[in-house]
Order: structure tokens, then sequence, then C-alpha cells
């Protein structure tokens, strides 16, 4: 009886067990949220989950395989036959090959809307993604449903958003072609319609996701104010 009593007594005030810290952000192509989510997860001291990176690794191998990008069934069964990895410095690993920066080519860039809207894919993907949370020791990822979908339950979840013609702007320059930013404006609007409109896990500014503007922001102050919100400071950008 007083065991049983000392027992309930223990479990009242046993603390939880501490939550690994998961960061998600989502954001519509050019938003700044791989930058971001970079800097974060160094400032945190926690892994960076590039989750449109394994996307675009499926497109890559199912080019070099000739698997057509609306192939659902094909594309299913590779993306199941994948062991996606990442290496120590974030960059995605499939059978100790690095895919970066292949996976940045254009003609991967044009088909990964396509093949991430297959729902056996994007099954696949998600239940992986899931894994590295419980594996890794917490994590910033970062993607399109990574707050609403893969880590609902994140500690803290942000959407990242910024005007069509900032985020070419951005682009422009990064790809250091500020010459073609109306090009790059007409890419990034078409991805944005194709990416918002997908029936699976379309890209959504999330019920409860804290909204992060960033229009006229460096990087780095967005990186700061994020902080700042993790940390319990509260302070906005
Ligand atoms: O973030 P990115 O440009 O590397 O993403 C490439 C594509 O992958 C994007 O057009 C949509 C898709 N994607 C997705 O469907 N879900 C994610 N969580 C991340 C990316």
């Amino acid at each position: 009886m007083q065991d049983e009593q000392q027992n309930a007594a223990a479990k009242a005030t046993a603390s939880p067990p501490e939550r690994p810290l998961v960061v998600a952000i989502d954001g519509p192509a050019g938003a700044g949220k791989s930058t971001v989510a970079r800097g974060l997860a160094a400032a945190l001291g926690l892994r960076f989950l590039d989750t449109g990176a394994m996307y675009r690794a499926i497109t890559l191998l199912a080019i070099e395989a000739g698997i057509a990008p609306s192939d659902g069934a094909a594309l299913t069964a590779l993306t199941e036959s994948l062991e996606l990895d990442f290496d120590q410095d974030g960059r995605v690993v499939v059978a100790q090959r690095c895919l970066e920066p292949a996976i940045r080519r254009g003609d991967v860039t044009g088909h990964v809307s396509e093949v991430s809207a297959h729902p056996g894919v994007r099954a696949a993907v998600v239940a992986r993604q899931q894994e590295f949370g419980r594996r890794w020791d917490g994590l910033v990822a970062e993607g399109r449903d990574t707050t609403t979908v893969v880590f609902p339950d994140a500690s803290h979840r942000f959407y990242l958003d910024a005007s069509p013609a900032e985020r070419a702007r951005r682009r422009a320059l990064e790809l250091g072609v500020p010459e073609e930013v109306a090009r790059i404006q007409a890419e990034i609007e078409l991805r944005d319609g194709k990416d918002s409109g997908r029936k699976h896990s379309p890209l959504v500014h999330g019920a409860g996701v804290e909204l992060v503007q960033t229009d006229g922001l460096e990087a780095g102050g967005v990186i700061e104010a994020l902080l700042e919100l993790v940390r319990g400071g509260g302070v906005e950008p």
C-alpha cells in the first residue's frame, strides 16, 4: 500500500521527458527559407533538414532512370527503394553518393513539382523525415509541409513569406543574373501555383503557424528574429 502511494507520488512529481527541439519552417520558393533555416540550425547547434532536397533527389534519380514525372507508380517504387540520407554538412546522399549540386539543375527544378505531387512519393518521403525527427537529437526543417504534415507538433512553426517580386530579385542575385529577374519571377509564380494548387499536401499557411514577412529584410535579421522567438523573447521581425 505504502509502495503504491510512493509510486503514485513519484509519478506525479516526475517531470515529463524533455522533447528534442524541432523547428519547422515553410513558405514559397525563394522566401529565404533555406538560408534562414541553415543559419538558425547552426545558431542553435541543431541539424538542418532540407526536405526539398529529398524531392529533388528523387527527381534527379528518376531522370537518370528514364522514369516520366507523371508515372506515379514507378516514382513511388523508386522512392520506397531509396535510402535517402544526409551527410554532416546537410547534403542529401543516396548509396554514399552526394547528390549536390546536381539536384539544383534546371531540369530537376522544372520537374520536381510534378514528381513531389504523387501521394505515394510523399508518403514515403514524409515517413523518412519523421524518422529523422525521432533519430536526430533535434532539428530545423524547411519545406512546404513541415509545419502542417511532417511536424505538426514541432516546438516552433514558422511560415516565411515575401512578395513574388522580392523573391525573384533575391533568386536573380543569387544566380548572378540580375537582368533575368522578370523570367525568374514568372518561374516562381508558376511553381507557387503548382505547389499551392496540388491536391496532396499543398503549400498552405497552416493555422497557428507564425507568419514572418521578410520583404526588405536581410537573412541575418530574419535569423536573429527567429532566434528571439525560439528562445522565448517574442520579438517580431
Ligand atoms: O525548396 P525547394 O525549391 O528545394 O523544393 C523543391 C520542390 O519540392 C518544390 O517545388 C516543392 C517540393 N517540396 C514539397 O513538395 N514539399 C516539401 N516539404 C519541400 C519541397
